[in-house]
């Protein structure tokens, strides 16, 4: 299970995500970034986190750790925004909390060169769990004491907005050609070997026990709460044996930013640095 804990205090909101999660202490002493019931894209973008992120931390990929937070609206009584107020107001009871780290920078792939094994591994887990939202517009990264960590799986495993065509959805290909770390010369093969393997039905099955049964209440279709976490497991465990068959790495569109000059990389050739 994820661990809980209870949100004590309502710091700021941050800005930069379009679901603006907030800065929030809590009863552990923690700071984490929290994640919303109440926001627009709902519970089923915490699920995604949840699943997402307890997949990619399994297989070494770093992610933040997760916890529940619990949420009582009361404490964002004094707040004055009254965007965040309506926010807490319909998030009261279980809600996501990611451990903050703090003076992490967002990647900027001119500053933070990664190796073509560590962009493999990224590339074919977002593969996996379909995620599109790791472009260069929008890395969804963060590089904390110079190591790279991967945030935001809220739009990921796509499929589960509509489950009767999720199959379907799920035997589509990935286009990666805008991902933001397709320029580092992603080696896919080697992540899927390395890592195909681990992703088994009792991975799967640890992972999706850690979603809280309150966000996968009453799904349309599903008997129980268990029934949509086994759904899970079953998609990606399909999609884990051949997803890196269907990835796509486009030529690097014009727009993409130039190669780092030598004078940031401290001469280690940017991008292309290899392994
Ligand atoms: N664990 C963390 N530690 C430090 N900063 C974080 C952390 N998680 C998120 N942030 C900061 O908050 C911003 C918003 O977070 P996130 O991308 O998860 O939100 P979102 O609402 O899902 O965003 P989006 O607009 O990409 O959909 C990030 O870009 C980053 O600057
Ligand atoms: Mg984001």
């Amino acid at each position: 299970m994820l661990r809980e804990t209870v949100a004590t205090r309502y710091i700021t909101p941050l800005r930069e995500g379009g679901s603006l999660p907030g800065l929030v202490e809590a009863g552990d002493l923690g700071t984490y970034v929290m994640k919303f019931t109440g926001a627009g894209q709902g519970r089923k973008s915490l699920v995604a986190e949840v699943i997402c992120g307890g997949l990619a931390r399994r297989l070494g990929l770093r992610v933040p750790e997760l916890a529940v937070l619990w949420l009582d609206p009361v404490i964002g009584l004094a707040e004055p925004d009254q965007e965040v107020q309506a926010l807490l107001k319909a998030s009261g009871g279980a809600n996501l909390g990611m451990d903050f780290l703090p003076g992490s920078l967002g990647f900027d792939p001119l500053a933070h060169p990664v190796t073509s094994a560590e962009a493999g591994r990224v590339v074919w887990f977002d593969a996996l769990v379909n995620n599109v939202d790791r472009s260069w517009r929008n890395p969804n990264m963060l590089v904390w004491h110079q190591d790279l960590w991967l945030i935001d799986h809220g739009a990921a495993v796509v499929w589960h907005h509509h489950w009767p065509g999720a199959a379907a959805s799920a035997a589509r290909p990935y286009d990666a050609s805008d991902h933001a770390l397709a320029p580092f010369a992603p080696d896919i093969a080697r992540a899927a070997a390395e890592l195909a393997p681990r992703v088994t039905q009792d991975l799967l099955a640890e992972v999706a026990a850690e979603v809280p049964d309150e966000w996968l209440a009453e799904e349309p279709g599903f008997a129980g709460s268990d029934e949509v976490r086994r759904a899970y497991g079953r998609i990606l465990a399909e999609r884990a044996g051949t997803v890196h068959e269907r990835i796509r790495l486009g030529p690097p569109k014009p727009q993409r930013p130039p190669e780092p000059p030598d004078w940031l990389t401290g001469g280690r050739g940017g991008r292309r640095a290899g392994k």
